[in-house]
């Protein structure tokens, strides 16, 4: 396995590959990301990860500075897993135009544009989780469709990448850029990895306390309830947001949505939608976590 940190040698590297799977992360791997790997291993012989902590993603006071940066115990991980590159480029090397602000708890806290071009993304990046994280899905789209340009489209034929469904909206977008790009990449979606307790794994699960940790399978139940209920023939799905919210809150959540939504659209569910998703973001301390359960109804 190489670990390559420019765009140059990263191109020349990859230069006669006739198809390659890609799987962008942003580091600290569990076993989600490794689910990725072997999934991704699946559709080309050679596998790019990159392990890149995105800053244009995170907003003022986000966990920008103290996300985990564990570069060497990933890269052991993803040897085992079999991946080919791991792709870890330093911020300048993606932002050539940014100035980035090191954390010092304040407000400016984050990234300066300057003179960097940006994907402005589609209404709904302005919802769910991008209500509470304006710009957010912004920054992912324009870091994938960057990692994009440098891993794929220099000779090679066949393109896969790789993403993870706990992160439904993401994919979701990730897919309307593809396609509404016109980019020849095929985007296959890794079901969630979760823990015995139903618990998502995530890379923010780390920030748990051993009593929160316990906890956290809460959000996930939560979720399940309401699949449950609509399956047996509930329609209110506005009713069945507050009640769960509710719980939740009960429970000692700070809630930032529960919400039902068509999987196709990403839109909130009409009583006419059978292909739903239940998706719920809320926090347990300082850590905020992310869920969604897909179903047909
Ligand atoms: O899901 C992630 O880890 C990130 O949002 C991604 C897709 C690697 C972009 O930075």
């Amino acid at each position: 396995m190489q670990i390559i940190k420019t765009v140059t040698e990263l191109r020349s590297v990859l230069k006669s590959q006739a198809s390659i799977a890609f799987v962008p992360t942003m580091g600290n791997l569990h076993e989600g990301h490794i689910h990725l790997v072997t999934l991704a291993k699946q559709h080309a012989e050679c596998v790019v990860v990159s392990i890149f902590v995105n800053p244009l993603q995170f907003g003022a006071n986000e966990d920008l500075a103290s996300y985990p940066r564990t570069l060497e115990a990933d890269c052991e991980k993803l040897k085992a897993a079999g991946a080919s590159i791991v792709f870890a480029p330093a911020v300048a090397e993606i932002y050539p135009q940014c100035t980035v602000t090191e954390s010092n708890g304040t407000e400016s806290d984050g990234i300066k544009l300057n003179q960097t071009m940006t994907i402005a993304p589609p209404p709904i990046a302005n919802e769910l989780c991008g209500a509470s994280r304006p710009g957010h899905f912004s920054g992912v789209a324009t870091v994938v469709l960057k990692l994009f340009n440098m891993v794929f489209f220099n000779g090679s034929k066949q393109h896969f990448a790789i993403f993870g469904q706990k992160d439904f909206q993401q994919l979701f977008m990730i897919k309307e850029l593809v396609k509404q790009f016109n980019l020849p990449i095929t985007i296959i979606a890794g079901e969630t990895v979760r823990e015995a307790s139903g618990l998502a794994m995530s890379s923010r699960n780390g920030y748990l306390t051993t009593e929160q940790h316990q906890q956290a399978s809460q959000l996930n139940s939560a979720l399940q309830d309401i699949v449950n209920v609509i399956k047996k023939g509930d329609c209110d799905f506005n009713l069945l947001e507050q009640e769960i919210t509710a719980t939740l809150k009960s429970q000692g959540w700070l809630v930032d949505y529960i919400s039902i939504r068509s999987t196709r659209t990403l839109s909130p569910a009409t009583s006419s939608d059978r292909h739903l998703v239940v998706l719920g973001a809320a926090k347990l301390g300082n850590t905020r976590l992310i869920d969604n359960v897909e179903f047909l109804r």
